[in-house]
């Protein structure tokens, strides 16, 4: 009996969660810690819970195009490693201010501030040392990747607008361009650093899948807005309402709650859409699509 698509999904997470939570814990037991303190606030921020969405984007999009797993560790890995840091910075005073992250002190709060500065900085070190360990006939453009998508063209900037918006009151072409800089990037980074391992950069199908991830990562976004709204903060590990409390144009605030699920659900659709071009070996990137948006933390 073929399993339906949703138990197919969740199955396909364990493997990719077991494998990248092999490989982040590899990187800490394998040489011993030269400052205690830091490596304990590294291991906070990137191995204590977490969905590890990205890493199963790097997965599924890798195998779509005929990766092996073995190939598809180191990428998985950096990918999480740029998101566990970009969320500790996410939560400092400076920035949100949160006190709470997927279910535990924010590392400032368990830490300090200081330190979790620096274990974001060693985070995102240790995402280029892991992919640079592959030596990948691609590397250079592997490492273009991660390093335009975490950046001055990606999640920093839109970083960087985020907070210049606070307060303010963007429009939905503004909007979108800030959400599809930080939070979209490192999705769309996802799915190139997997495709990038089994097809060079004009591959149709790599293009699809960029498509496909630009349309997900904008509806990531929008629905982690709506979860601010709808989400009780034991479920999401994170405060709810945060956003309001902290006066961030969201798309519910513009939009309101309905006409952002509406656009939401619509980028999906998009998404599933831009898949065509690589057939039934896309399935289970259709049903992460689904997930995306249904998700409920
Ligand atoms: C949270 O990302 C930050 C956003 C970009 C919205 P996730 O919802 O993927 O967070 P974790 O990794 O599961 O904690
Ligand atoms: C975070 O967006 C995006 C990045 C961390 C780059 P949010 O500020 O909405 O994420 P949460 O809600 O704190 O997880
Ligand atoms: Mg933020
Ligand atoms: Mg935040
Ligand atoms: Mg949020």
């Amino acid at each position: 009996m073929v399993a339906p698509p949703a138990a197919g999904l969740a199955r396909l997470r364990d493997t990719s969660n077991t494998r990248v939570d092999a490989t982040l814990g590899a990187l800490f037991d394998a040489r011993p810690a030269t400052e205690p303190r830091l490596e304990a606030a590294m291991r906070h921020g990137l191995l204590v819970g977490g969905k590890r969405l990205r890493p199963l984007l790097v997965y599924l999009s890798g195998r779509a195009l005929g990766a092996g797993d073995d190939e598809l560790d180191a990428p998985a890995a950096a990918i999480e490693l740029i998101h566990a840091y970009s969320l500790i910075h996410d939560d400092l005073p400076a920035m949100d201010d949160d006190d709470l992250r997927r279910g535990q002190p924010t590392v400032h709060k368990a830490f300090d501030e200081a330190t979790a500065i620096l274990a974001g900085d060693a985070l995102q070190a240790l995402a280029f040392e892991v992919l640079a360990s592959t030596g990948h006939p691609r590397l250079g453009g592997l490492v273009t990747t991660l390093a335009s998508a975490a950046g001055r063209d990606g999640m920093v900037a839109g970083q960087a607008l985020d907070l210049a918006a606070v307060g303010g009151h963007p429009n939905v072409e503004a909007l979108a361009h800030m959400h599809a800089h930080k939070t979209g990037a490192l999705i769309v980074a996802a799915v190139r650093l997997g495709g990038l391992i089994a097809v060079d950069e004009h591959d149709p199908r790599l293009q699809a899948l960029i498509r496909y991830a630009r349309a997900i990562g904008l509806a990531f976004q929008i629905h982690d807005d709506v979860l601010d709204v709808t989400g009780d903060t034991a479920t999401l590990g994170k405060t709810s309402g945060a956003d309001a409390a902290r006066a961030k144009p969201t798309y519910p605030g513009l939009l309101g709650l309905e006409g952002a699920q509406h656009k939401a659900q619509t980028l999906i659709d998009e998404a599933i859409a831009a898949l065509a071009p690589l057939g039934t070996n896309a399935q289970p990137l259709a049903d992460l699509a689904h997930y995306m948006i249904e998700r409920d933390y």
